[in-house]
């Protein structure tokens, strides 16, 4: 199985990246980002749970983040591999993933980091602020919270990935197709 962390900054372009990783390598995409979105507009308890903490540009604690993953994981048959947009966070998260794709006997093939400066990621996040209704883009002060939980909390989990050699980083600056063509690069090394 061909399993990616899809990693970066609030705005580095994961989702968007993703969309065209899943069409190309038929991989399933799992963003625990959408995933609380859905059970938000849902009016789920964990939907309820998770609201206050993305308002506020927050992690949603690790407990309750990883059941959510693992049961997500369980609905999927056979797949050919998956894509984790916005998960792992942190080096517990890292760790659950881990062992979780132990019991499907396998693992992950790579982190692959998109690297876009904090400016870009501002501007990216404003532009999208006026279509995506996003709560968390609206705000200026909660787009800088993510960006400074990101650097405190999630970036020291790109370090578990590099001490076990799988970590890659690339350059997210440049058009779309730029991005993909560098992913795709990338991901053909792996398989
Ligand atoms: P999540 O939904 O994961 O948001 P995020 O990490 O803040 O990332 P974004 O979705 O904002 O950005 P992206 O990198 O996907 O970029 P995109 O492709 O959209 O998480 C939201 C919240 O949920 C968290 O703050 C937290 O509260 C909670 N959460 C989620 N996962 C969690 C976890 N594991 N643990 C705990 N809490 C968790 O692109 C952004 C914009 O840029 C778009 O408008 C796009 O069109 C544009 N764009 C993309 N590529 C380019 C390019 N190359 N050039 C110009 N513009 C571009």
């Amino acid at each position: 199985m061909l399993n990616i962390v899809l990693f970066g900054p609030p705005g580095a372009g994961k989702g968007t990246q993703s969309q065209f990783l899943v069409e190309r390598f038929g991989l399933v995409h799992l963003s625990t980002g959408d995933i609380f979105r859905r059970n938000i507009k849902e009016g789920t308890q964990l939907g309820q749970l998770a609201q206050k903490y993305m308002n506020e540009g927050k992690l949603v604690p690790d407990e309750v983040t990883i059941n959510m993953l693992k049961a997500e994981l369980e609905k999927i048959s056979e797949p050919k591999g998956f894509i984790f947009d916005g998960f792992p966070r942190t080096e517990a998260q890292a760790q659950a993933l881990e062992n979780l794709l132990e019991a499907m006997n396998t693992a992950i093939s790579a982190m692959i980091a998109l690297e876009v400066p904090e400016d870009e990621l501002k501007k990216r996040l404003a532009d999208r602020a006026k279509t995506s209704g996003r709560a968390d883009d609206a705000d200026p002060a909660v787009i800088q919270k993510r960006i400074d939980v990101y650097n405190a909390e999630t970036l020291p989990v790109k370090h578990y990935y590099e001490k076990i050699g799988k970590y890659r980083g690339i350059n997210g600056v440049g058009t779309i197709e730029e991005v993909t063509k560098r992913l795709v690069e990338v991901i053909n090394t792996l398989q």
